[in-house]
């Protein structure tokens, strides 16, 4: 049996766990690539262990050699550094961007094809950053950002209501960061919007939960931030990216119009496939959340001017 090839650019703690669970589901093959010497090694190893136990199909490779990667179907962009005491949200901006830079020149190269994913955060900056430098059309490079917020939005939603994680639909827009749009009345329990079943301050409540989602982990952690749901956010859209299903999911794409909004990277509704991005779903939304996704956007432009990445 041969298995689509997705290649991992960072073995830390997303991308590790992003590897464990594409071969525990049986998506691909894996490479794994760290500037790190040894650790992508060690892990790969450590996961072909695991498919003795696991028996599952696909195999990974750890490596430091970007020709490894060649071929790629999808390349997963995880490489960054953790934001560190007294390292300024510019300061990490700018430490990001040079690793996102010189990444994907070199996964480019050797898979000028692939779809990309980029993870790494500040993610709508980078993503964008990822889509000019490398000339690449924006139908091939979109960012995870909406899946995870979302997800964290229905867990807020489930722990209020108590209803089995199986009925709620959530949805969370705008940028990945203090600037997200949850969106309450796209957000359902068993098909009723959360805005006809809650209080206004208890929905006031679940957005600000879910908004800072990643910071009450973090917090929790004390070293490092979430890891298991953004891997296995990874992996919801790995999965549509590899079928011709067009499942739509709230992913981390260029607008160029839709909601008003241009030249900006932030999460919307969108189907993908295996060609990449496709129609972004316009909802019908009403004044204020037309605002709110515009003002999500101008935090996001600001950003990409600082780094002069507009025309
Ligand atoms: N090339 C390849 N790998 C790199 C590079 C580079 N130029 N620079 C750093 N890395 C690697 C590091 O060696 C490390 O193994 O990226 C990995 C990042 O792993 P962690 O520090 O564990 O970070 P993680 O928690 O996995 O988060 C990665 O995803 O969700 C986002 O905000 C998060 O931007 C962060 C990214």
């Amino acid at each position: 049996m041969s298995y689509p090839k997705v290649t991992v650019v960072g073995a830390g703690q997303v991308g590790a766990t992003a590897a464990e669970l594409l071969l525990l589901h049986e998506l691909a093959d894996v490479v794994l690539i760290d500037i790190a010497e040894g650790l992508p090694q060690g892990k790969a190893l450590d996961l072909m262990h695991t498919r003795s136990v696991e028996r599952f199909g696909p195999t990974i490779a750890g490596t430091n050699d970007y020709a490894d990667t060649a071929g790629s179907d999808i390349v997963v962009v995880t490489a960054g550094l953790p934001r560190k005491p007294g390292m300024t949200r510019d300061d990490l901006l700018a430490a990001n961007s040079d690793i996102v830079r010189s990444v994907m020149f070199q996964v480019v190269e050797h898979s000028p094809e692939a779809i990309f994913l980029l993870v790494t955060n500040p993610l709508d900056v980078m993503v964008y950053l990822a889509h000019k430098e490398s000339g690449l059309p924006s139908k091939r490079v979109i960012g995870m950002g909406g899946v995870l917020d979302s997800a964290r939005f229905a867990f807020a939603v489930a722990e209020k209501t108590g209803a089995p994680i199986a009925e709620i639909e959530a949805l969370a827009c705008g940028a990945h960061g203090d600037a997200m749009v949850p969106m309450p009345r796209f957000t359902t329990v068993g098909g009723t919007p959360i805005t006809e079943m809650l209080s206004e301050e208890d929905v006031a409540a679940l957005v600000e939960r879910t908004t800072f989602g990643g910071a009450e982990v973090v917090a929790l952690l004390k070293t490092g931030s979430a890891f298991y749901a953004p891997a296995a956010s990874i992996v919801r859209m790995v999965r549509a990216l590899l079928s011709d299903e067009g499942d739509v999911v709230p992913a981390c794409v260029l607008l160029s119009g839709e909601y008003g909004i241009e030249d900006v990277y932030m999460s919307v509704p969108v189907a993908i496939d295996r060609t990449g991005v496709g129609a972004v779903v316009e909802l019908d939304v009403n004044a204020e959340e037309l605002a709110a996704l515009r003002a999500s956007a101008a935090t996001i432009a600001e950003a990409l001017d600082s780094l002069n990445l507009r025309d």
